[in-house]
């Protein structure tokens, strides 16, 4: 499923700025009829000056009075807007134009506040733009049915998702998404099953059990299930393995990564940029809720400087293909993540190996049992990670060339999306 933004921008009214506004506003009108009283109050003693046959301030009646009263503004007259649009309109996604293609792994970035959140709720008709449009497979998500349709498709896991769960076993709320479909309870335990599976969750041992007395990282899986359960096409995820020790964080990718190869396309929101570099053909960084950057991992990482000027950083791998440059290793450009640096160090060395002109690489070739050219030889090097098919996932699985279809299956109301 391809999904389009076609220069989004999305803004909400601020309670504050709205308050502020609205103080202005009853000030205004109070100076407005303050002036106007006095005004009257001038006119009316010019007139009694005058006396009651006087003609001094008979022409001028209070409509027609200068001074404070003309000089006040209007209390309609509207304040500056922030952006475009109404004065307590607050911006937070500025003109986003991309497609996320089907079968990709595309990367969302950017400094916390930036609009990421926002962008990814906006895939699945959850969130509007205020002006451009977002279309899935072509259709515009601005129409109800199209949105109701595209949430079967596209399944948002939010951050924190285990805070959502609620149901007193496993099995139920997982069950929750495929039983609002109307599906028979056959299918319902089909899918919870496979769900569970997909997310490494012993069925039998868990389905009974309540999932509040599961560990964190077990809840964000069941979590997770309850989306997958929803056989979704694109599978869109709010920094899935925050807050997370490095170990599950790992074995969470790698069950990201393996989905992916299994066929799904996914949209990862992450504050790591290791993870965006290792795992995705495309990184979109938003600065300030616009379009920083937007291309493969090499495009957008080859701009580190401007990265690191907006508060971003680079991969570690990157950082130490700069260190090892400056100490005199004539690496190649664009090693960003951990397997090319490694495969770009190793071409170096089998380079310089049995040159007896070179110093500092003298030749090992048993390493933990065998030779580094054996070690190269096992994990190929990252190469074409533009083209979705191909791809070597963290498991070192490739993804397949035919990707399964999926059903067609409405929303799952209420929760995750
Ligand atoms: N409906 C809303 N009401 C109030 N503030 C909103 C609303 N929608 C978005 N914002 C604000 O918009 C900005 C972008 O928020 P968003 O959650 O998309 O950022 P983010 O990039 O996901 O940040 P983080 O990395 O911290 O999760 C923030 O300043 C947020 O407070
Ligand atoms: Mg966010």
């Amino acid at each position: 499923m391809s999904i389009v933004f076609d220069r989004v921008s999305f803004a909400y009214r601020d309670p504050e700025r709205s308050e502020k506004q609205r103080r202005r506003e009853r000030k205004r009108a109070e100076r407005a009829r303050r002036a106007a009283e006095a005004a009257e109050a001038t006119v009316g003693a010019a007139n009694t000056a005058a006396g009651p046959e006087g003609t001094a301030g008979t022409t001028t009646g209070p409509a027609e009075a200068t001074g404070p009263a003309s000089a006040a503004p209007s209390p309609a007259s509207p304040a500056k807007p922030a952006w475009g649009g109404a004065a307590d309109a607050v911006w937070t996604l500025r003109d986003i134009s991309f497609s996320l293609e089907d079968g990709e792994f595309f990367g969302i970035a950017g400094h916390t506040g930036s609009g990421k959140s926002t962008l990814i709720q906006h895939m699945n008709g959850l969130m509007h733009p205020t002006e451009g449009r977002v279309l899935a497979d072509g259709q515009d998500l601005s129409d109800k049915k199209a949105a109701q349709a595209a949430r079967g498709r596209i399944g948002i896991v939010f951050q924190y998702p285990e805070h959502q769960l609620f149901a007193a076993t496993v099995y139920d709320d997982v069950a929750f998404g495929p039983r609002n479909l109307g599906l028979d309870e056959d299918e319902v335990d089909r899918r919870v099953r496979r769900a569970l599976e997909s997310v490494h969750l012993d069925f039998d041992a868990l389905r009974a059990k309540s999932p509040f007395e599961l560990s964190g990282g077990q809840q964000r899986r069941v979590a997770f299930a309850g989306v997958l359960a929803m056989e979704p096409s694109t599978l869109v995820l709010d920094e899935p393995v925050a807050g997370l020790d490095p170990h599950a964080r790992e074995e969470f990718l790698n069950l990201i990564a393996g989905l992916h190869a299994g066929g799904l396309t996914v949209a990862m929101v992450s504050h790591s940029m290791d993870d965006l570099a290792r795992l995705c053909d495309r990184i979109l960084v938003l600065n300030e809720g616009r379009q920083f950057a937007l291309g493969t991992p090499a495009d957008v990482f080859a701009r580190a400087d401007e990265l690191r000027a907006i508060g971003l950083g680079v991969p570690a791998a990157q950082r130490l293909a700069n260190s090892l440059r400056t100490a005199g290793l004539p690496l190649p450009d664009g090693l960003y993540d951990t397997a090319a640096l490694a495969d770009g160090v190793a071409a170096l060395y089998h380079a310089r190996e049995g040159d007896p002109e070179q110093e500092g690489w003298e030749a090992r070739p048993e390493q933990e049992g065998r030779t580094a050219r054996e070690g190269r030889e096992a994990r190929p090097a990252q190469e074409g990670r533009t083209a979705p098919e191909g791809r070597q996932t963290p498991e070192g699985r490739q993804t397949p060339e035919g990707r399964p279809a999926r059903e067609d299956c409405p929303e799952r109301e209420g929760r995750h999306a």
